[in-house]
């Protein structure tokens, strides 16, 4: 068969280990072609493609970001490739399509899929919120970087009596701001599914600092929201949605912090960092599993599926299910950090 495989959305590591192992798993048990479309669905909307054979994925497990390039789709473009489905796998030759991606490529594919395009997709995001699968790829290695940076953030912030307040990534959700807050030892941990207090959070400061510990290390989410009116600077640029871009939160709360306590702040955005260089073994392994349950979906024709992750097993799950609702923190989940505010 010649199967098409992209990635898109914005990156996470794991891809790169995903497409080596359907190429691994394609060519050397099936005999399968495996056709590279570029830069996501714009290889395919544009006819950009290229073979990759297994010398081509030599040393991707380890590689962070993806040698296929990957681009977020304005949706009129992908409702006309949707409209020109067939004509567009023609003209590549592709048989069958494995697309790795996000919430907004698994609903991509549904719609490819709905209109008679054989897809597999698989799913992938550091942000952990794709609520058909216990976990996603990416995810571990966001929340390593981010325990990382908090743990390092302790020393500098304690030698400079300082309160740090780190954003990390998580518009809609605060998994790796829970997990790496928690991992961290993060004294103040703030996330979307839990709009703050300001007051709470200056409290637990100041608490802090008359017991003794002259520091403190506050977690947010890039999406946290603060209770309405409670914050008095304001807010940054906002998304097309209306959601903070990153440093937004980050630096208000640390402007903010500075100014009801006295005490200095700093803020640390994060940022992308969370999403590139090597992937954790965790990542390289649940990548490649995704990958060879994708090529068997397509040699058993389970199209209109993506892979996922339940308990152990990797279940093949209708794409219908993949977009239902994104999977946000439960509240008996941050209930169990006295860290979250
Ligand atoms: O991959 C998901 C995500 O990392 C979000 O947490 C973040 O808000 C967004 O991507 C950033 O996207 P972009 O790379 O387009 O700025």
């Amino acid at each position: 068969m010649r199967i098409g495989v992209l990635t898109s959305g914005g990156d996470c590591p794991g891809l790169n280990a995903v497409i080596r192992s359907v190429v691994h798993r394609g060519t050397d048990v099936h005999g399968d072609e495996i056709l590279g479309l570029e830069d996501g669905f714009l290889g395919l909307l544009e006819g950009r493609a290229r073979p990759v054979s297994h010398d081509d994925v030599t040393g991707l497990l380890t590689l962070g970001g993806t040698i296929l390039g990957s681009a977020r789709v304005k949706r009129d473009r992908i409702r006309w490739a949707v409209d020109n489905a067939q004509r567009l796998a023609r003209e590549l030759g592709i048989d069958a399509l494995i697309a790795i991606g996000g919430e907004g490529t698994l609903t991509a594919a549904k719609l490819f899929s709905d209109a008679g395009l054989p897809v597999v997709a698989v799913p992938k995001t550091i942000d952990n919120d794709i609520d058909a699968t216990d976990v996603t790829f990416g995810f571990d290695t966001a929340v390593h970087v981010a325990t990382e940076a908090i743990d390092r953030l302790k020393t500098t912030a304690e030698s400079h009596q300082r309160v740090m307040v780190v954003e990390l990534m998580g518009r809609h959700t605060g998994w790796i701001t829970l997990t790496a807050g928690v991992a961290g030892g993060a004294h103040g941990i703030l996330i979307p599914e839990k709009p703050f207090d300001i007051e709470a959070v200056a409290r637990m400061v100041e608490e802090r600092f008359r017991r003794g510990k002259k520091f403190a290390i506050i977690a947010v989410a890039e999406g946290a929201q603060p209770m309405p009116g409670t914050l008095r600077f304001e807010h940054g640029q906002l998304d097309q949605y209306g959601h903070q871009t990153f440093g937004g939160i980050g630096n208000r709360l640390a402007n903010e912090l500075e100014d009801i306590l006295g005490t200095e702040a700093r803020p640390v955005i994060l940022g992308h960092t969370q999403r590139g260089g090597i992937p954790t073994a965790r990542d390289r392994v649940l990548a490649t599993r995704f990958g060879w349950h994708a090529v068997e979906a397509v040699h058993k024709g389970a199209f209109g599926h993506f892979t996922a992750l339940r308990g152990n097993e990797i279940q093949l799950v209708p794409l219908a299910e993949a977009v239902v609702r994104l999977k946000t923190v439960p509240p008996d989940r941050w209930a169990e950090s006295e860290a979250v505010l």
